[in-house]
Formats: structure tokens, sequence, C-alpha cells
């Protein structure tokens, strides 16, 4: 480490509101597409327990709140028991290490398409304008997204009980630890196409 302070910084202690960090090297949220079925696979416990640190913050990859929530294939789920189980090892073996893991639960709104979607419906949204494909870098297409349905004003609350209950499953999903314990706390992705649209 040098006398440059933006250096030096990174591997000083951080409070961010109740959680101490011991350093500000922070886990990105990135997308896997490993969780087959969309539920957690052990193989995680060790892709997460090797990327903590004690002190360290880690917030993983984007967790679907409901089975309408999934744009990619084989991403994490929270909202069935059996996810919720599959998920405390994993969070068991962050804090074995003395890390703090957060949960970023997203519903991706019109960024999916009927192959994703249950009983292969229409993606819902807040509008029914489909999604232009964006090209990526090397020129290929990004992904396809089916024309959406937009949702009625009387379904938007089971979307935000979704959530509600996802945030509860995250908080059960610490497993065996005394509640006072650095628990799977939450981060929110509701996805950005929604909020620019
Ligand atoms: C393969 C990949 C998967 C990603 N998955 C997520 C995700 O699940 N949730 C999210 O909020 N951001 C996701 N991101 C964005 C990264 O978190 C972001 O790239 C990272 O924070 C670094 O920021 P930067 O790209 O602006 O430098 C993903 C990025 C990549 C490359």
């Amino acid at each position: 480490m040098g006398s440059n302070p933006a250096i030096t910084d990174l591997f000083t202690p951080y409070q961010m509101g109740s959680f101490h960090l011991s350093h500000r090297v922070v886990l990105a949220p990135l997308t896997r597409q490993r969780s087959y079925r969309n539920v957690p696979q052990p193989h995680a416990i060790l892709y997460y327990s090797q990327r903590t640190t004690n002190g360290g913050l880690l917030i993983s990859e984007a967790t679907g709140v409901s089975d309408t929530a999934q744009g990619y294939t084989d991403t994490p789920g929270i909202w069935t028991k059996e996810q919720v189980e599959a998920w405390k090892p994993i969070v068991d073996a962050v804090h074995e290490k003395g890390g703090i893991f957060f949960c970023q639960l997203w519903h991706v709104g019109r960024v999916s398409n009927e192959d994703l979607q249950p009983n292969g419906n229409a993606p819902i949204s807040c509008t029914d304008k489909p999604v232009t494909p964006q090209d990526q870098a090397n020129g290929t297409i990004n992904a396809e997204f089916s024309t959406p349905r937009r949702l009625t004003t009387e379904e938007i609350p089971s979307i935000v009980n979704d959530f509600r209950l996802a945030a509860r499953n995250a908080i059960e999903a610490e497993s065996n630890r005394p509640p006072s314990y650095t628990g799977f706390s939450l981060t929110s992705g509701i996805s950005t196409s929604i909020i620019l649209d």
C-alpha cells in the first residue's frame, strides 16, 4: 500500500448501517445460471465460500421472488421451501468465514420471454410494450423478449407480497443462527426496464 488514500481506503473498515465491514471490497451480484430448476445447488457453497473474507460483504446473484420473476434460465429463487432449504448451507458457509451476505431479490418484469414463464404466459410488466432486443458488444442479439402483459392496478399488491414473502424467506435462510447474528439480508433489484420505460 502506498500513500494514495484511494488505495489505502479499500482495506480500511467501513460502518454500513448496522453492518461493520472490515474492508471495502464487495462481491457484486453476478447472475450465474447454475441453479437448475431455480434451486440453488451445493456447488454454490464452494463458490460463495471461496469469495468470503472475515467482515467482507457479498451480494448474492439476483434471486427470483416468484415463478414469474425469471428472465434467464437456471437463476435461483427464494419463493419455495426447497429453495430456502438449499440456500441455508450456502449462507452458513459464508457466515462460517465471517462474511456478511445480502440476498439480491429481483423480478425481471418484461425482460423475459414466454419460455421462462409459468404455463407459457406472457411476462408481466407495467407496460404492454416489449423490450427492444439489444445488440451485445460482439454483435449478436442479446435475447428474445416476449410482448408483456400489463398488470392491472389490482394485481400489483400480489407482486409486492411476493417481495415481502421472499424477504421473509431470506431471513429464514439464515438457518440455525441466533437472531442477532448477521443475516442473509436484502437488496432489491426490480427490473430497470420498468423504471426506464
Ligand atoms: C455475468 C454478469 C452477471 C451479472 N449479474 C448481476 C445480477 O445478478 N444483479 C445485478 O444487480 N447486477 C449484475 N451484474 C452487474 C454487475 O454486478 C456489475 O457489472 C458489477 O457491479 C460491476 O459494475 P460495472 O459493470 O458497472 O463496473 C452482472 C454482471 C455480469 C457481467
